[in-house]
């Protein structure tokens, strides 16, 4: 890990053009930001004359690589605005960015916070701040708002890009201040951010869903689809190739809808045309693809790219075209399938990656049999399984026929043998071969092991030292051990 804040010219200059201003920039956006970190900065340098330590901060994301790339951008504002960053939750400004996908992602987070309490006594300054899908619910603001006093500041997806504003405001404060947008229709861009790898990164291609899966609470905490302009992401991702990183994902709710409300003849597979000639980049991976609207066009591209990883997240959540329905998945069984048959065709060893929901409402065994077979028949490389979580709010919180927690639980445990089972097959197959392994970290349990991923997302353990992490370098292969392999470098 590195940690550096990376923040692009543009922003650089911001910086120096408000720093000498008296008052805010009216407008809102990133050059309106900058001065608030100017002013965080000062109030940050004030505090630690005064009690003649360093202010630290901690950041915990929960959910997906979307909150992973936001937790990036607001540990950038905290560093810039002098915060150091500390290993554990005994810090100064304690954020929690939230996730609300499954009900248990709420009940965790409440959790983490009762565990904060005694942190919060050693240390009676800290604040504590919460932001992320979760503080779109009214309901959980309104339990913050009565129950959890003690929480200092609440922001939600749509303002987060106004965060240093926020935390200005929140440094000044000795209340709860909350500030929640229902919508926010423009894309704030230019801030910094303190990246956790030098050598790969997110790079986010659009915000928010328009598909309404039954189950999904998704659309209403994360808003509509908006794609960034196309020239953004690509400045983005040369600034990164710049900075030295080699692998960038693209990251989106539906990445294939990619484009949609901009002008001009853009779409995912042009998007993706385009980072493949940036110097430097020599990965390119993203997520995550809605099957309806994966195009020829991207099989096409992906099929000719010398980068594009052969690895694809392709969410499959049923195999029971009733349910799909039910679920408003706008495809079937067979669509999917032949859709995996296309992908294959083109790119033999592509491996497949996918979601299952298990449980959602009406499921029959016989509806349970289609979800094991579609595994079978596709042998995904790998799966994540889910119990089915019922969301307020959205239409299948009110469907018929839940189905019991211990029919579901049973279905559950029946499908994960079977995905693990594959899984294993699956992912053995390369043992004995060479692939470019991307040395990511030093291995956790044995220092003298580097640890690494294939371009088809496949672990691999090897010996080697930390001059190499951010190096692309061949590995053989020895063995496969379920879910990873070990290896050696060839010369
Ligand atoms: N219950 C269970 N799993 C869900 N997902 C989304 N909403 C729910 C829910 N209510 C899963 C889907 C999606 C993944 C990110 O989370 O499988 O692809
Ligand atoms: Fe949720 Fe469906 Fe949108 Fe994915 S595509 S975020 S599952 S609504």
């Amino acid at each position: 890990m590195n940690n550096t804040v990376y923040e692009s010219e543009e922003f650089r200059r911001m910086l120096d053009e408000t720093s000498v201003m008296p008052e805010p920039p009216v407008m809102d956006g990133s050059l309106r930001q900058a001065w608030f970190i100017n002013r965080c900065r000062r109030i940050v340098a004030r505090k630690e004359e005064e009690l003649k330590r360093a202010l630290t901060f901690c950041v915990v994301t929960f959910g997906c690589q979307m909150n992973e790339r936001d937790s990036e951008k607001l540990r950038g504002i905290l560093r810039l605005s002098g915060f150091s960053q500390s290993d554990t939750e005994e810090a100064d400004f304690v954020l929690y960015n939230t996730c609300t996908v499954r009900e248990n992602a709420n009940v965790r987070l409440y959790g983490r916070l009762g565990s904060l309490s005694s942190a919060r006594k050693k240390n009676p300054a800290m604040k504590i701040a919460l932001c992320g899908c979760m503080m779109q619910e009214k309901d959980e603001i309104e339990r913050i708002r009565q129950k959890y006093r003690y929480i200092n500041l609440v922001f939600g997806t749509h303002n987060l890009y106004r965060f240093s504003e926020l935390l200005c405001a929140c440094l000044m404060s000795d209340g709860q201040i909350i500030d929640v947008m229902d919508k926010n229709d423009s894309i704030v861009e230019n801030l910094p951010s303190d990246r956790t790898y030098s050598f790969k990164s997110g790079v986010n291609i659009m915000f928010g869903c328009n598909n309404f899966c039954t189950y999904c609470i998704v659309p209403y905490v994360r808003g509509r689809e908006k794609s960034r302009e196309m020239k953004d992401i690509l400045d983005e991702t040369r600034q990164l190739a710049r900075d030295g990183v080699v692998e960038v994902m693209f990251l989106g709710q539906n990445v294939n809808s990619y484009g949609k409300g901009l002008s001009g003849d853009v779409s995912f597979s042009k998007l993706l045309e385009e980072a493949e000639k940036i110097d430097g980049i020599r990965r390119i991976r993203f997520m995550t693809s809605h099957p309806k609207d994966l195009s020829d066009d991207l099989i096409e591209v992906m099929k000719n790219s010398g980068k594009i990883c052969p690895h694809l997240h392709l969410p499959v959540q049923s195999g029971s075209s009733r349910l799909l329905k039910l679920m408003n998945r706008h495809y079937t069984k067979e669509s999917y399938l032949d859709l995996v048959s296309r992908l294959r065709e083109a790119i033999p060893d592509l491996s497949l990656s996918t979601d299952i929901i298990v449980g959602f409402p009406g499921e029959t065994e016989e509806d349970f049999q289609e979800t094991l077979d579609i595994v079978r028949r596709v042998e995904y490389d790998s799966a994540f399984t889910f119990l089915y979580s019922k969301r307020t709010g959205t239409p299948a919180a009110s469907m018929e026929g839940q189905v019991s927690d211990e029919t579901a639980h049973e279905r559950f445990d029946r499908l994960l043998a079977e995905v693990q089972s594959i899984g294993r097959r699956r992912s053995s197959r390369f043992e004995g071969t060479v692939q470019s392994v991307l040395a990511e970290e030093v291995n956790r349990q044995d220092r003298s092991l580097l640890t690494g991923r294939t371009p088809h997302n496949l672990v691999v353990h090897f010996p080697g030292d930390k001059s190499m992490i951010g190096s692309i370098v061949d590995v053989r292969l020895d063995k496969a051990h379920g879910f990873y392999y070990t290896g050696t470098e060839r010369e």
